[in-house]
């Protein structure tokens, strides 16, 4: 079984203090994946919370406004760096053979904004028995510079490069909420959920819960968005929280 799994960058940081990792949720989460991690195949991808959007903000550089100044790249890359080793060493304390992959070293942007990221690094560590650690991050983007490259947009592109059997996305939300604040059991299209996530507008790629439930509805494996309690219930086989499966799951 090959499991992807995201963590929201406000679940494993504090989000309100510049740079401060959440040292308790990070060390449950750790510990949820140690168990896990022995009889699955597991790509850990973490946001930026209060290190990546804090720096990113302060650059003006999004993901579609990019930024040519080299001092702004190296504070945002930086920055989701030391989160990243941060990351890296508490899984390590738990017993998970983790290991660093950098997205801003290997992807790059062309000027329509199609991404592309190599994935035979990941590949082959998954098949030597490490778990890679990415990261949202900073990406080279033809005409604008380097913009953002969000978690969730690695996750889109992983999945289906590692041929995943589940994909979760963990975030400080219980799951894709409905317009009266229920959790969503299962979401098969767009449209049946369009209103209560504020409509269909194309442009939310990254952002927003829209955004990302289209995009997870685009993968061949069902994914799960749940809470930060609910992840060594998924990480068991469970489906906690709400459900995407498109069409082309299979
Ligand atoms: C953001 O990554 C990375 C940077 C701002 C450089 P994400 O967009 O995946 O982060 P979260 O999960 O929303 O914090």
């Amino acid at each position: 079984m090959t499991v992807v799994l995201k963590l929201g960058g406000s679940v494993i940081t504090e989000k309100d203090e510049p740079e401060t990792v959440d040292r308790a949720a990070l060390s449950a989460a750790a510990a949820a994946i140690a168990d896990s991690a022995v009889g699955d195949d597991v790509v850990v991808v973490h946001g930026g919370g209060s290190f990546g959007h804090h720096h990113a903000a302060e650059h003006g550089v999004s993901t579609t406004e990019g930024t040519h100044d080299a001092g702004g790249v190296r504070a945002i890359h930086g920055a989701m760096c030391r989160l990243n080793a941060a990351v890296v060493d508490v899984l390590a304390d738990a017993g998970v053979p983790a290991v660093p992959v950098h997205p801003f070293s290997a992807a790059a942007r062309d000027a329509s904004g199609d991404l592309s990221l190599p994935t035979a690094q990941v590949r082959t560590l998954l098949d030597e028995g490490f778990v890679p650690v990415l990261h949202g991050d900073l990406v080279a983007h033809a005409d604008a510079g380097a913009t953002v490259l969000s978690g969730d947009e690695l996750v889109v592109e992983l999945a289906p490069a590692v041929a995943a059997d589940r994909v979760g996305v963990c975030s400080t939300v219980p799951g894709v909420l409905d317009e009266g604040g229920d959790v969503i059991d299962r979401i098969e299209t767009f449209e049946a959920v369009a209103s209560a996530l504020g409509g269909s507008d194309a442009t939310d790629v990254s952002g927003g819960m829209a955004g990302k439930v289209r995009a997870l509805l685009a993968l061949p494996a069902p994914a799960v968005v749940f809470g930060p309690d609910a992840l060594p219930a998924f990480l068991a086989g469970e489906s906690p929280g709400t459900t995407i499966a498109g069409d082309d799951t299979n």
